[in-house]
């Protein structure tokens, strides 16, 4: 039996998104082990309702729960955060870290003329979760969102430069431009990937945040205060494992061009028989 300190970390996206969470993660508490678990053989998510996307994510959480003994499971997913991490902080017996509130702590930090923007996935920003996350913090800034549909096939695709993905993105991104924002919170794990082209959009002058190492810095706390960091005394590199449960094969091959060399092998993954 594993002291619950040696116990890894649970993490999930759709596909390779939350890989930038992951990374941030692994950079920041590198003696971590981590256990992520990419659903690419159901992504996207961003277009399925909001009840497929809170099973999956169910589904998934309890797999790391039951199937890898995680001492903390990490939603590296805004879209499944937005519709299902009440009901995982409630249901499961570990403690559950989203992606939302991080992020909007990163961008309200960064903004000068509180006029600030979050874009994402249809699902996510027709939940309303970055609206009530910006309203519980009472700043008095202005929101403007946008849902990017076709982004994640870009990214998943690996083709995240070229004419195609640049015209998507002036065409998506020039009403939340327009609006005058100076900070953009990428609010979709994938969207880093896409930093060039957003950037090239919405100009130099407008700040763009990830929620990535907020999220990290928060897991790190959360650690802290259930007293469940591993020892870092000995020095010792964390496991890193990696599941997919689509093609397990391109998911390491991208997943490493993606998180770099810590990704060397990935595992298919699929819902354990109990559930
Ligand atoms: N990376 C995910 C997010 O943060 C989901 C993307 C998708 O599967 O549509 O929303």
């Amino acid at each position: 039996m594993k002291m619950i300190n040696d116990r890894p970390i649970g993490m999930f996206d759709s596909g390779f998104g939350g890989l930038t969470v992951a990374r941030a993660l692994i950079d920041m508490m590198p003696s971590e082990n981590l256990v992520y678990i990419g659903d690419t053989g159901r992504y996207p998510y961003g277009n399925k309702s909001a009840d497929d996307v809170r099973n999956f994510a169910l589904e998934i959480a309890n797999s790391l729960v039951h199937d890898f003994n995680v001492k903390m499971i990490v939603v590296a997913c805004n879209t499944a955060a937005s519709v299902a991490l009440k009901e995982l902080q409630q249901t499961l017996s570990v403690p559950v870290i989203g992606v939302i509130e991080p992020g909007v702590r990163a961008l309200l930090r960064v903004t000068r003329n509180k006029k600030v923007g979050v874009i994402g996935t249809v699902g996510t920003i027709s939940s309303g979760a970055y609206d009530q996350a910006i309203t519980a913090t009472k700043s008095q800034v202005k929101l403007t969102s946008a849902a990017c549909p076709g982004f994640v096939e870009f990214v998943e695709r690996d083709q995240t430069t070229g004419d195609e993905v640049a015209a998507l993105a002036e065409k998506l991104l020039a009403p939340v431009r327009d609006s005058g924002v100076d900070a953009l919170l990428l609010g979709c794990t994938h969207y880093p990937y896409l930093s060039n082209v957003i950037s090239e959009v919405m100009g130099l002058d407008v700040t763009l945040v990830n929620s990535a190492d907020e999220t990290a810095a928060a897991v790190g706390e959360a650690l802290v205060a259930s007293q469940t960091a591993r020892d870092t005394t000995a020095n010792s590199l964390g496991a890193h494992e990696f599941y997919s449960s689509g093609d397990v094969k391109h998911f390491a091959l991208l997943g490493r061009r993606f998180l770099g060399p810590e990704l060397a092998a990935a595992k298919f993954w699929q819902k354990s028989s109990g559930q």
